[in-house]
């Protein structure tokens, strides 16, 4: 039985009451409740939504000082997720890693992180000064793909560098695979490290009993997630969840005040008080229905000749926590293709668009929204090209393999390997511009990354080497997106 106070949605039917009251305005938004708003745009969405685009008043509180109905929302999520104070966030998971970082560490204070992280990580970093050191997850040769950090990578780290007391891992990954957080974090927290959590993909966790268990319950200390990402949140709206005692929430409290603006959309503020209670309420229902969904598809795709979809037992034999089986992880190389081959091929032939592509894989959500006519749909045109494939020559992982980065992260054979100059001198040091073909042997005063999944192939500080300059230069020729680059394509590096 559900929790009787997460049915109420204190912050929407605040904003809806105001909207309804038609009380005259004479404050932002400019639009007045949709009256100065181009006539298409309501043509298009109706009026309704905008009469609840509101600004900060007393009748729906303030993000920046909640007293009234955001703070009970607030409260609501705290407990739905099992965290002492949860914040609402308007700038995705981005703002949660800048802030997390920001709230834990002092200029020149180290973390160690997994270098899977998102680049907010590094751009958190470089906000607060932080000196970083990386754990890499081992790359999978067979699955070719990166795997996320392992239990002992994690420990070797922590016993080789003893005197930094902040540990950062994003799990799960972009793929749905999730780092062993059962036996990490108790291992991290014993040796007094505080342990922060970017779960941008798995704000769902902790509502279902078959899917792997969410960072808080495993003992995390701060945890980001993405609500727009998988569950009801609208595009840009997460949540940030914190224990109290090891970390200062107060201080955490004022850094997102600093960082978060002063108009908060209501509109994204309302999505996440909506997508809590739906979670709280009927979260299991829904999500036993993905599962079921994502279930079958992983079955009918594995069926198919050519292409092969990641199952948790493949994680689970490679040190893994778990995997979030509503992730599809298509590995289409068998088909002589690559994913970003296959991802444009769904969307210019069968109307489909996948999360992400790399080298060797598309990337399927199967969420609460789908339903089973759009997985089928899926399944039926994977089938179509495979078919059109059957006498391709398999895809040569040899030959597009990069010795040592991937584009899910750069990976080190387990190993872990100085920044060469903390991110932030290295970020706001003297720098210039230089052609690719000739940055090898440079600092790299940039957070490179492929786009999706934002992972840094390079961070402010770090040597570039000949392996990752050859490899952004084949991911780009093979179609995939390098960010962090200027617009003629040439690289910041440290004077
Ligand atoms: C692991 C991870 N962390 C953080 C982010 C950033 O999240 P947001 O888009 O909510 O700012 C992403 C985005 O893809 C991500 O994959």
């Amino acid at each position: 039985m559900p929790d009787p106070s997460q049915y109420k949605t204190p912050l929407f039917d605040a904003m809806v009451s105001l909207a309804e009251s038609r009380k005259i305005s004479f404050h932002t938004p400019g639009h007045k409740s949709g009256k100065g708003i181009a006539t298409r745009f309501v043509k298009y969405v109706g009026p309704n939504i905008f009469s609840i685009d509101l600004t900060t008043l007393d009748e729906v509180d303030s993000l920046q000082k909640p007293t009234g109905v955001i703070k009970e929302a607030q409260e609501l999520a705290a407990k739905a997720y099992g965290a002492d104070r949860s914040f609402f966030l308007l700038n995705g998971t981005t703002v949660g890693n800048h802030a997390m970082i920001m709230t834990v560490c002092n200029p020149g204070d180290g973390i160690l992180a997994a270098r899977n992280c998102h680049k907010s990580v590094i751009a958190g970093a470089i906000l607060a000064g932080a000196r970083t050191q990386f754990i890499y997850p081992a790359m999978d040769a067979a699955l070719m793909m990166s795997m996320n950090v392992t239990f002992d990578s994690v420990r070797r780290g922590i016993e080789t560098h003893p005197e930094i007391k902040i540990l950062f891992i994003t799990s799960p990954n972009y793929y749905g695979i999730c780092a062993d957080l059962e036996r990490i974090i108790p291992f991290a927290r014993e040796r007094g490290l505080l342990v922060l959590v970017d779960e941008a993909h798995g704000p769902h966790l902790g509502f279902h009993p078959e899917l792997p268990k969410s960072a808080l319950s495993c003992g995390a200390d701060m945890v980001v997630q993405s609500t727009h990402k998988i569950i009801g949140g609208m595009t840009q709206a997460s949540m940030m969840h914190a224990r109290e005692g090891r970390v200062d929430v107060m201080t955490l409290a004022g850094v997102l005040k600093v960082l978060q603006t002063t108009s908060p959309s209501y509109i994204l503020m309302a999505s996440l008080d909506l997508a809590r209670m739906q979670m709280a309420t009927e979260g299991e229902k829904l999500l036993s229905k993905a599962l079921e969904l994502a279930r079958w598809a992983r079955a009918e795709i594995n069926g198919i000749r050519g292409i092969g979809c990641l199952e948790k037992k493949d994680v689970l034999t490679r040190g893994m926590g778990d995997l979030d089986e509503t992730k599809l992880a298509i590995n289409v190389s068998g088909l002589g293709m690559t994913g970003y081959q296959v991802s444009q091929a769904l969307n210019m032939e069968h109307d489909i668009q996948v999360e992400m592509a790399d080298p060797f894989h598309v990337l399927v959500i199967v969420s609460i929204g789908d339903r089973k006519e759009d997985v089928s749909r899926l399944v039926d045109a994977l089938r179509e090209i495979a078919r059109g494939r059957r006498a391709a020559k398999k895809f040569d992982w040899e030959q597009v393999r990069p010795p040592t980065g991937i584009p899910q992260g750069r990976s080190e054979a387990d190993g872990l390997k100085p920044v060469n100059r903390p991110p932030r001198d290295a970020f706001f040091a003297m720098h210039e511009l230089v052609p690719l073909e000739e940055c090898a042997g440079r600092l790299s005063s940039e957070i490179v990354t492929v786009y999706p999944p934002g992972i840094p192939m390079l961070v402010p500080g770090e040597v570039i080497t000949e392996d990752v300059v050859s490899y952004l230069s084949r991911v780009s020729a093979m179609g995939g997106t390098v960010d962090g680059l200027a617009e003629d394509g040439r690289i910041g590096v440290v004077k």
